[in-house]
């Protein structure tokens, strides 16, 4: 079963910023990109490290580890296949953003 989980007002994620958010218990980061939100896991694929200060230019997040680089649009590494971000269900609902829980969104 899903439902929605209110995560930030209408002004407190305008685009080029970025949010460390716990939902659930979980540990999430999210980005407004040009409007569009994108909600990650705060945890690289590679070996679990916190992504919230990752690089970021354009769609692409360098993680602060070992600089992996994965395209948050697809969630996988730039170039290559198999090891990608666990993305989230986010959504802006009446200028709030507002996240789905209880699914995964998977790339
Ligand atoms: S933990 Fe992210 S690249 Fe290694």
């Amino acid at each position: 079963m899903t439902r929605n989980v209110l995560i930030a007002g209408g002004d407190a994620l305008p685009p080029g910023s970025r949010m460390l958010a716990f939902v659930e218990g979980r540990s999430v980061v999210l980005f407004n990109i040009d409007g569009v939100i994108h909600a990650i896991d705060n945890s690289c694929p590679h070996n679990g490290a916190s992504l919230a200060s990752g690089r970021l230019e354009g769609h692409v997040l360098q993680c602060p580890a070992h600089g992996l680089r994965f395209d948050l649009r697809s969630g996988c590494v730039v170039g290559a296949t198999g090891l990608c971000l666990t993305k989230l269900p986010v959504e802006t609902i009446d200028g709030k953003c507002v996240m789905r829980t209880g699914e995964r969104h998977e790339p």
